[in-house]
Order: C-alpha cells, then structure tokens, then sequence
C-alpha cells in the first residue's frame, strides 16, 4: 500500500472527463482502492476520485457513515425529486478552501463493487452530496464550476473567523 500524491486545482487531469473500468476486479484495480483508502485516511477527507490520484478511471471511494469506506466503479448517478440543498463543502485537490455549492438533495446510484457485483442504492444528506462531488471529478468538475455566487469562496480559516450565516436551503417553501 501506498499514500498516493494528490493533483491539485490546474492540474489537466482533473478536467478530463475520466474512462470506463473495464475489470473492476482486476489486481491493479485492487491495488489503487488499497492505496486511494490509505490516502484518504491519511488526510482525513470524506471521498476520493481516481483522477485526484492522476488515474483518469471512472471510479470514486467515501467514507461510510460506519466509518468504512465504499468503493464505486463505473458509477451512474441520478437526481430524485425537486429538492436542492446548499452546503460548504472542501476538495483535497483545493486545499484550503471551502465554497457554497447548490446540490440535489437526494440521488440515485448505481455501479460497481470491487467485486465486479452491481450495486445500486439512493443516498441523501452529506452521503448524496460527497457521492455527487466525487462523481463530478470524473466528469472533468471541480465544486467552485458548480457555484453560482463566488462572493461564497474562501480559506476555512477566515471563513471561521468571520463566522458566515449558515447557508440555508435554497429549496425552504415560504410560509
Ligand atoms: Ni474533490
């Protein structure tokens, strides 16, 4: 196992629009989810695309809400509903930053296991939006492509220091 060397914001390889895995269950497969799972425990981050590890595959991990981590080979994602949340969220190939950015809050997934074995689900909250971030990396979209006011970019740090309003759901009916 290894900790892998992250691509940063300007680096090509992170606009490209990633492709397919042919053999999720192929060793060199199995091998890059060991190294991309150790690098993410090692910076503590939530998700991790391949192209962050300058591996131009469509694949993504997260960390579960157990404390495990997933892995999603080949990943199609869809919408379900209406609902738009807005959050801050960070990107270990941004470091520092965090920015507002406009999600649907609930998704359907589907893709592959290590196991080559389909896997399909629906995920909401923090899960839908880091699944829904991770899935855009193979897209070639980094999350301040998706924002809407830039005025809501900034370092974590003085973001923390001026204590921002709570961002609220853009989808909250009036009364
Ligand atoms: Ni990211």
């Amino acid at each position: 196992m290894a900790i892998l060397k992250i691509a940063r914001l300007g680096h090509p390889v992170l606009l490209q629009r990633a492709a397919p895995v042919a053999d999720p269950t192929a060793p060199e497969m199995r091998r890059l989810v060991a190294d991309m799972v150790e690098t993410l425990e090692d910076i503590g981050g939530l998700g991790l695309a391949a192209p962050q590890v300058h591996v131009s595959l469509r694949l993504f991990i997260w960390r579960t809400a157990a404390g495990g981590h997933s892995a999603l080979f080949n990943p199609e994602i869809q919408p379900i509903g209406e609902a738009i949340e807005e959050a801050w969220e960070g990107c270990l190939s941004i470091p520092g930053l965090r920015g507002a950015v406009e999600r649907p809050a609930r998704i359907a997934f589907r893709g592959q296991d290590i196991a080559g074995t389909v896997i399909e689900g629906e995920a909401a909250g923090m899960a839908a939006r880091v699944m829904q971030h991770e899935y855009d990396h193979l897209e070639g979209i980094l999350y301040p492509m998706r924002m809407t006011d830039l005025s809501r970019l900034g370092f974590v740090e003085e973001l923390a220091r001026f204590n921002p309003p709570k961002p609220v759901e853009s989808e909250r009916q009036k009364p």
